[in-house]
C-alpha cells in the first residue's frame, strides 16, 4: 500500500522550483495560490467554494478559511475547516505548503481514496479531521511525522489493518478517534504506552478486531472518556483500568468480554458519569459496597494483588449517571448504594442472575429515568417510593420474584410511560391508576393479582399495551375501556364475568378473551342474552350514528365554504411564482396542465388532495396529483424532495415524471397507466381476477416496497400504502405510487392532512396512535392489508355489508370459527389455489399483527410469496 516509487529527478527540479516560486514574494499571495491549488483538485458539486476568489474578498474572509492574528505583516492561514460541503475529488497535500497551518477538517465529506500520504508535510498540524468520508486502505506510516498532532479524527470510513504500532509516536495526542472503520487484528498495548496525554479514546464499531483489552490504556492518567464498544474485544477487564481517577465514560459494552470484574471495580473511578458493560460475557459479583464507598479498606486488605496504594479519601460515584451492565452473567448482590446516587438516571441490569432487594427509593431527590432489572433473581416488594419519582418513565422488572402487592401510588409519576411486572409473585389488587397521564404499556402478566380491573385504567389518554393476563382478577371489564385505542389488551387466564363491551370484541381477536370461561358476548363461546343490555348497545349505536351523520355534515359545509374562497383566491394567484420542473420531455405546458385540472378529469381524492389525469400534446397521458402547499415550504426544499423520490426507479413503482410548484401548491405528474388501480378493481360489481393475477400484484407491491425500504438510499417509507395507490397495467403488473408525499409537503401538514381523513383508516396500523415516527412496519402493515383484500376479494373498509368493521378486525373474528380460514378465501377463485391461499393469509395476518416486533419485513414478504409461486 504506501510504498511510493522515488520522483523522477526532472519532476523533482520542477517541484523545487514551483515551491520556491510559492514561497517566495509576499506570503498572502502565495497562500492565495496554495489554497487556489488545493481548490482546483476537489469536487464541488454544490458550489460551496465558489467564494474562493481573490477578486471578491480577502483570503482570510473565505468560507472554512480562519487566519492566525498574529502580528506578522501579513495575515496567514491557520486552519481550513470544510466539514459538511459535500465535496469529493482529491485532497491534495499541496495545502501543507501554509507554513502556519494548524487545523484541517475536511469531516463529513465525500472524499473516496486511502489517506495522502503526504499529508505528512503538513508538521504544523494540531487537529487533523477526516472522519465520515469514504477513505480506504490502511493508515500511512508517514502520518506519524506530524508531532505537534494533539487531534485526530479518522471516524466513519473505511480504513483497514492494522492499528499501527507507530501511533504510539504522536506522543502529544489528546484525541484520538479511530471509531467505525474496518480495522483488524489485535490491538498491541504498545500503541498506548507513551500517549500520556491522551483524554479521549475511541476505537468503537471497529467489529473486525479481536484483541484483548490492552491494558495500558490503563496507565494513560489523564483519559477521561474511552469507548471501545463493538469492536471485538475479549478476554477479561484488565485491572489497570482501575487506576483512572480522571475517567467519566467508559464504554465496553458488545464485546467478548468474559471472566469476573477486577475486585474493586468502580472504587477507583470517583469522576465516572457512565459506565456501559452491556452485552458481554462478564461474571461474578459486583461489590456490594461499589457506591457506597465504605467498605473500601477491608476490600483492599482481602486483595493480595491489588498494588497501588489504598485511597485515604473515601471514594463514591456522585457523578454516576447511567449504569449498564445487561445482558451477561452477573451474579450475587446488586448494589444497592446505587439506587440512592444524587444523579444516576439509568440503570440497566436486565438478562443477570442478580438478586437483593430493591430499597424504598422514597429518600433523597431522584433523577432516575429508566429502570429495567427484567429477568433476574431479585426479591421483596416493588419499592413504596416507585410513584413519587417525578422523572421516572420506564420501570420494568418481569421475569423476577417480587412477591407482595403494589404500592398504591405505584403509578403516580407523572412522566411514567412503561411499567412491566410480568411473571412475578404479585399480589393484592391493582390499585387505580392515578397521574400516570403518559402510561402507554401496563404489563401486569403472570402474577397473582386478585379483584376486579380498576376503571380508573380508562381515563389514561395514551395507554395502548394492557396485557393483565394469566393472573386471579374477576368481576366485569369496565365498559369504559371499549373507548380506548388499544393496540393489546390481554385479559386471557383470569376469573372476569359477565358481558364484553362490544366494540372490544370486535377490535380484537378473540384469544385476548379466552380462558375466562364466565365472559359472555357475540363471538364467544356464551352468549349473554339480557335485554336491557342489547337495548343500551343499540341506544349508544343509535348516538353514536347520530354524532358521526352530524360531523360529517358539518364537515362537508366547513368543506364547501373554505372551497368557494380557495377559488377565488386561487384565480388571482395562478400566474404568480410558478415554476415547473420535468425529468422527463413532457410535450405540454404549466399552462396547459392548469387548465386541465377541472373536475372531469378527476381520477381519485385521498388524503393529500385530488388527482387529474391530463392529456399531453402528443395524445398520451399522465396523472396530476394536487398537493397544497400548506406549510409554504420553498421551491428549493420541495425540488431536492422530488428528486430524491424521482430518483427512486423500480419497475413496481411509477414513474414520477415532474412537477409545478407555486406558493399554495405543488403538482406532481406521474405516469398513468390505463387500468386503473387495485382500489378501483376491487370495487367493481364483479370483480373477478384469477389469483395467479392476485399473487403478481401482491408480489410486485412487495418488491416494489421492499426496494423502497432496503435498497433505495436514502430509504424512503410510503406511509399512504392502500389498493388505491396501486396501479395495475394490462397484465395486472402493479405499480405503487404515491410513495413519500410526507417528504413534499412536509411532517406537519402531512399529519394533519391524514388526521383530518374522514374515510378509511383501516390502512393504518394501530400503533400510529402512540408513535410519533413512523416506521416501515407500519407500511408493512398497509401491505398486510392490501393482500388480505386480494385473497378476501372484499374492500378493506366494510368488508361485509352488515359491518362496520375494517377488514383486519372482520377476518380475525372469522378465522376463530372452525373452519374459519377456509370460509375467508374468495369463492369466486377455485379450490386448485386453496393451499396458497391460505399460506398467504398467514403472511397477511403476520403482517397486520398488533404487535410491530412480530410483522416481518418486507424482503421476507417478498420471499414468503415468491414461494407460493408454482
Ligand atoms: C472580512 O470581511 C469584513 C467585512 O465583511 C471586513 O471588515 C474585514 O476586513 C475582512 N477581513 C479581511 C482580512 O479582509
Ligand atoms: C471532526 O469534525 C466533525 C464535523 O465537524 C465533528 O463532528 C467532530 O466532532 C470532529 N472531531 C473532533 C475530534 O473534533
Ligand atoms: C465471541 O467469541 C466466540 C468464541 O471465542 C466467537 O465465536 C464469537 O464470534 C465472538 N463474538 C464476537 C461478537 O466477537
Ligand atoms: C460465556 O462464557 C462461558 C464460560 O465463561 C462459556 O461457556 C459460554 O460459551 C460463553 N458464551 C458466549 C456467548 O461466548
Ligand atoms: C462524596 O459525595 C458527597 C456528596 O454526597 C460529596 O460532597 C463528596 O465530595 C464526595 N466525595 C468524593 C471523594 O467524591
Ligand atoms: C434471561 O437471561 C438469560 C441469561 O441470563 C437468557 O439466557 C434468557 O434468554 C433470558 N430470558 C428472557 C426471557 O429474556
Ligand atoms: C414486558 O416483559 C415481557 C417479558 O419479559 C416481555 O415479553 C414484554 O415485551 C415486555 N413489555 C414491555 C412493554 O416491555
Ligand atoms: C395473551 O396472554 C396469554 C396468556 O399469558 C399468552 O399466551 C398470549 O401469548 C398473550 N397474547 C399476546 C398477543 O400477548
Ligand atoms: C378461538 O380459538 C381458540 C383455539 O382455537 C379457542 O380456544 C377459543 O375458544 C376460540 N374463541 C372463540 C371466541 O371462538
Ligand atoms: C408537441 O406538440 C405540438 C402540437 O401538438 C407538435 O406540433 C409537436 O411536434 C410536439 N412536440 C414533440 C416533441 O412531440
Ligand atoms: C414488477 O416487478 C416484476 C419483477 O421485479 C416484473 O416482472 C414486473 O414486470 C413488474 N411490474 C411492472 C408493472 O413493471
Amino acid at each position: 500500500m504506501a510504498t511510493t516509487s522515488p520522483p523522477p529527478p526532472l519532476l523533482f527540479l520542477l517541484l523545487l522550483l514551483l515551491l520556491f516560486f510559492f514561497t517566495t514574494p509576499t506570503t498572502s499571495d502565495s497562500e492565495v495560490d496554495i489554497l487556489l491549488t488545493f481548490k482546483s483538485s476537489i469536487e464541488d458539486p454544490t458550489g460551496a467554494l465558489s467564494g474562493w476568489s481573490p477578486i471578491k474578498t480577502h483570503f482570510c474572509n473565505w468560507t472554512g478559511i480562519a487566519c492566525s492574528e498574529s502580528s506578522s505583516p501579513s495575515p496567514s492561514v491557520a486552519s481550513v475547516d470544510l466539514h459538511s460541503l459535500k465535496l469529493s475529488g482529491d485532497i491534495s497535500s499541496s495545502i501543507c505548503q501554509l507554513s502556519q497551518l494548524t487545523g484541517l477538517n475536511l469531516a463529513d465529506n465525500q472524499f473516496n481514496q486511502p489517506i495522502p500520504l503526504r499529508l505528512s508535510d503538513c508538521i504544523t498540524l494540531v487537529t487533523l479531521n477526516l472522519s465520515t468520508n469514504q477513505l480506504w486502505g490502511t493508515i500511512p506510516n508517514q502520518i506519524f511525522q506530524l508531532s505537534s498532532l494533539q487531534v485526530l479524527d479518522l471516524s466513519g470510513n473505511r480504513i483497514q489493518g492494522l492499528i499501527p504500532v507507530s501511533l504510539g509516536s504522536l506522543e502529544t495526542l489528546q484525541v484520538l478517534n479511530l471509531g467505525s472503520n474496518l480495522f483488524s487484528g489485535s490491538v498491541n498495548p504498545a500503541v498506548f504506552v507513551t500517549l500520556s496525554q491522551l483524554v479521549h479514546l475511541d476505537l468503537s464499531q471497529n467489529p473486525s478486531l479481536a484483541s484483548e483489552l490492552p491494558s495500558s490504556i490503563g496507565k494513560l492518567g489523564k483519559l477521561k472518556r474511552v469507548f471501545l464498544q463493538n469492536s471485538g474485544f475479549y478476554g477479561g477487564i484488565p485491572e489497570s483500568l482501575l487506576g483512572l481517577p480522571g475517567l467519566e465514560v467508559l464504554d465496553l459494552s458488545q464485546n467478548n468480554l468474559t471472566g469476573d470484574l477486577p475486585l474493586g471495580f468502580g472504587l477507583e473511578l470517583p469522576n465516572l458519569v457512565s459506565v456501559d458493560l452491556s452485552q458481554n460475557n462478564l461474571s461474578g459479583s459486583f461489590p456490594t459496597d461499589v457506591c457506597h464507598g465504605k467498605a473500601l479498606a477491608e476490600l483492599s486488605l482481602h486483595d493480595n494483588s491489588f498494588t497501588g496504594s489504598v485511597p485515604n479519601t473515601i471514594v463514591n460515584c456522585s457523578r454516576l449517571q447511567r449504569f449498564q451492565v445487561q445482558d451477561n452473567g452477573f451474579d450475587g448482590e446488586f448494589p444497592s448504594g446505587l439506587w440512592s446516587l444524587p444523579e444516576i438516571r439509568i440503570i440497566r441490569a436486565e438478562n443477570n442472575r442478580f438478586s437483593g432487594e430493591l430499597p424504598d427509593l422514597a429518600v433523597a431527590p431522584s433523577h432516575l429515568e429508566q429502570v429495567q432489572i427484567d429477568n433476574n433473581s431479585f426479591t421483596g416488594r416493588i419499592p413504596q417510593g416507585l410513584g413519587l419519582i417525578q422523572t421516572i418513565y420506564r420501570f420494568s422488572a418481569s421475569f423476577n420474584d417480587f412477591s407482595g402487592s403494589l404500592p398504591q401510588n405505584f403509578c403516580a409519576s407523572p412522566a411514567m410511560s412503561i411499567i412491566n411486572l410480568s411473571h412475578n409473585s404479585l399480589s393484592g389488587s391493582i390499585p387505580d391508576l392515578m397521574n400516570c397521564k403518559r402510561l402507554v404499556s401496563l404489563y401486569l402478566a403472570d402474577n397473582s393479582f386478585t379483584g376486579k380491573i380498576p376503571s380508573s385504567i380508562a381515563h389514561l389518554p395514551v395507554l395502548t399495551y394492557i396485557d393483565l393476563s394469566s393472573n386471579k382478577l374477576s368481576g366485569e371489564i369496565p365498559q369504559e375501556i371499549q373507548y380506548m385505542k388499544l393496540a393489546l389488551f390481554n385479559v386471557s387466564y383470569n376469573q372476569l364475568s359477565g358481558s364484553v363491551p362490544s366494540t372490544l370484541i370486535s377490535g380484537l381477536p378473540a384469544s385476548f378473551l379466552q380462558g375466562n370461561p364466565d365472559l359472555c358476548g357475540p363471538g364467544l363461546p356464551n352468549q349473554c342474552d339480557m335485554p336491557s343490555n342489547r337495548q343500551s348497545s343499540k341506544a349508544s349505536r343509535l348516538v353514536l350514528a347520530a354524532i358521526v351523520v352530524s360531523f360529517v355534515a358539518g364537515f362537508i359545509l366547513l368543506a364547501a365554504g373554505l372551497f368557494v374562497v380557495y377559488r377565488r383566491f386561487q384565480t388571482k394567484s395562478t400566474k404568480v411564482g410558478r415554476k415547473s420542473v420535468f425529468f422527463y420531455p413532457l410535450n405540454i405546458s404549466e399552462e396547459q396542465i392548469l387548465v386541465a385540472l377541472n373536475e372531469m378529469n378527476t381520477i381519485g381524492r385521498g388524503p393529500f388532495g385530488k388527482a387529474y389525469v391530463v392529456q399531453l400534446r402528443g395524445g398520451e397521458l399522465v396523472a396530476v396529483k394536487k398537493l397544497v402547499n400548506s406549510c409554504k415550504l420553498s421551491l428549493r426544499t420541495v425540488k431536492a424532495e422530488i428528486k430524491i423520490l424521482a430518483k427512486a426507479r423500480h419497475k413496481n413503482l411509477t414513474k414520477l415524471l415532474g412537477f409545478c410548484y407555486s406558493e399554495s401548491e405543488v403538482l406532481i405528474i406521474y405516469e398513468y397507466l390505463q387500468k386503473g388501480s387495485l382500489g378501483d378493481v376491487l370495487c367493481q360489481p364483479s370483480f373477478l381476477l384469477e389469483w395467479g393475477d392476485r399473487l403478481k400484484i401482491a408480489l410486485g407491491t412487495a418488491k416494489g416496497l421492499a426496494y423502497l425500504h432496503r435498497d433505495y438510499v436514502p430509504h424512503i417509507l410510503h406511509r399512504d400504502l392502500k389498493s388505491n395507490n396501486i396501479l395495475l397495467d394490462a397484465g395486472f403488473e402493479p405499480r405503487i405510487t404515491g410513495f413519500g408525499i410526507d417528504r413534499i409537503i412536509g411532517e406537519a401538514s402531512y399529519n394533519s392532512s391524514m388526521a383530518s381523513e374522514l374515510s378509511c383508516h383501516c390502512y393504518i396500523a394501530p400503533e400510529l396512535v402512540c408513535t410519533k415516527k413512523p416506521t416501515e412496519l407500519m407500511d408493512v402493515y398497509s401491505f398486510g392489508v392490501i393482500l388480505l383484500e386480494l385473497i378476501t376479494g372484499r374492500p378493506a373498509e366494510r368488508p361485509a355489508s352488515m359491518d362496520s368493521l375494517d377488514i383486519v378486525k372482520w377476518v380475525r373474528r372469522k378465522i376463530n370459527m372452525t373452519n374459519g380460514a377456509v370460509q375467508l378465501l374468495d369463492p369466486n377463485i377455485c379450490n386448485s389455489a386453496q393451499q396458497e391461499m391460505l399460506a398467504a393469509l398467514e403472511l397477511a395476518l403476520r403482517c397486520t399483527s398488533v404487535m410491530p416486533e412480530k410483522r416481518p419485513t418486507m424482503d421476507e414478504a417478498v420471499r414468503s410469496l415468491q414461494s407460493l409461486y408454482p
